[in-house]
């Protein structure tokens, strides 16, 4: 999946300076994961947005590493791979989507209906302190219909 690993490293961690090899020992084990679920969207044969859910103790299912392409940001691209990782997670029997949103997707999330739970992780990247709050969603899967009628 280079494609996906190039879209992700540019969008989420080489802003924070983070070494490329650590975010790929990160990235890899979660991927790898049978019940992990890669969601992605094509400009054609350019992919322009990625998110991935995976099984987690906390939710049913966890949504990270969620990256659109700059030059598509804002078209609501975001919000259509958002919508169909939920509804993915909702057929496999998710009620609940959880994630850790970037401090500058919080309202991303929250005008997708996710809310915030007053809890925060907090991590230290390359000396930048990052606090990311922890948000959820109740999932309903849409219905093919509704799906094509967004698209
Ligand atoms: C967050 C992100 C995935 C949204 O993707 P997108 O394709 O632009 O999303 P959409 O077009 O569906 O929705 C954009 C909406 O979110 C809001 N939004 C997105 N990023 C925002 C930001 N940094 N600050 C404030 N609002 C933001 C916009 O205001 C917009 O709302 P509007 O439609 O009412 O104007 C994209 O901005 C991105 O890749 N950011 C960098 C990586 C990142 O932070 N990922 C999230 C990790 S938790």
């Amino acid at each position: 999946m280079p494609a996906v690993i190039d879209l992700r490293w540019r969008s989420l961690y080489e802003p924070l300076g983070l070494a490329r090899e650590d975010f790929l020992e990160e990235c890899e084990a979660v991927d790898a994961e049978p019940e992990t679920i890669h969601v992605a969207a094509y400009d054609d044969k350019l992919l322009i947005a990625t998110a991935r859910i995976e099984r987690n103790d906390t939710y049913d299912f966890y949504l990270g590493l969620m990256a659109t392409a700059p030059m598509y940001r804002n078209k609501g691209v975001g919000s259509l791979v958002l919508q169909h990782a939920e509804d993915l997670a909702h057929q496999r029997g998710a009620e609940v989507l959880g994630l850790h949103a970037h401090p500058a997707a919080v309202a991303f999330y929250e005008k997708n209906g996710f809310t915030r739970l007053g809890k925060t992780a907090v991590g230290l990247i390359q000396h930048t302190l990052i606090l990311a709050p922890a948000m959820e969603k109740t999932v309903r899967g849409v219905t093919r219909a509704q799906w094509l009628k967004n698209e």
